[in-house]
């Protein structure tokens, strides 16, 4: 059986009195989780974060350069130095508004790996992929494609465009299906499964439905994961 995961991606909606805050609470309330937890915060956060009880830290995104000339870009290396476990890729806050292409997403995907950071690539079809029927297709033509040049399993999360931040959470049985789908899509390529989480509106009620699917790995929390007590709900929400 593949561990289970939940992650939070606070993105760039939270402050720094904000993130001391749910340190505080989480680290006062914080009770067994069967799942692993990562907390993806605002990388200039990473260090606040160090040494907090029962998270591994996540990156929000990485630069696919070599340490230079970048201004306002994050090398692998600077998140292996504070303490990096995972690195997000390819969130479709950024394929839409920095038009990332599934290209670049592999290269960000690679540099992650050079430094045994995990990277968690995150693939989801618009709605007018849904309703034309091509979201499988879709999805699974930027899983391949983002996963190019990676020699070890990463994890997936799966996230529909139209899930996230709507209110509109997929169905369990939308995103069962395509998790089979992204599963069976990856086959053998990495020797063994891959992990793959659902993310998009996901709460604090609705995240034991996704969690008892087979074929749900975990979770990627956005809005639900600001509050410690409700994303440590969530999280708890895991194997009960
Ligand atoms: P949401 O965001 O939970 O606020 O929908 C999820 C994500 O974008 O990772």
């Amino acid at each position: 059986m593949i561990p289970k995961l939940v992650i939070a991606n606070w993105k760039m909606a939270i402050d720094r009195d904000s993130v001391r805050h749910f340190r505080n609470e989480w680290e006062a309330n914080q009770a067994f989780c069967e799942a692993k937890i990562l907390v993806a915060p605002p990388a200039i956060f990473l260090s606040d974060l160090d040494g907090m009880a029962g998270v591994a830290l996540c990156g929000q995104d990485v630069s696919a350069n070599e340490p230079g000339a970048h201004t306002g870009e994050l090398s692998a290396q600077m998140l292996n130095d504070f303490g990096c476990s995972h690195g997000l890729v390819g969130h479709s806050e950024r394929r839409s508004s920095w038009s990332e292409s599934d290209a670049l997403v592999a290269k960000k995907a690679l540099k992650l790996e050079l430094l045994q950071i995990c990277p968690v690539i995150c693939v989801g079809e618009s709605k007018a992929d849904r309703e034309s029927g091509r979201a499988e297709e879709v999805v699974a033509a930027q899983v391949l494609a983002s996963c190019a040049l990676l020699k070890s399993a990463p994890v997936i999360a799966y996230e529909p465009v139209w899930a996230i931040g709507s209110g509109e959470a997929a169905t369990p049985e939308i995103a069962e299906a395509m998790h089979a789908a992204i599963k069976a899509t990856l086959g053998e390529r990495f020797g063994k499964p891959v992990p793959v989480l659902y993310g998009g509106s996901v709460n604090e009620r609705n995240a034991s439905q996704f969690t008892s699917c087979d074929s749900i790995d975990g979770l990627l929390v956005g809005g639900a994961s600001l509050n410690a007590r409700t994303f440590l709900n969530i999280c708890q929400s895991v194997g009960s």
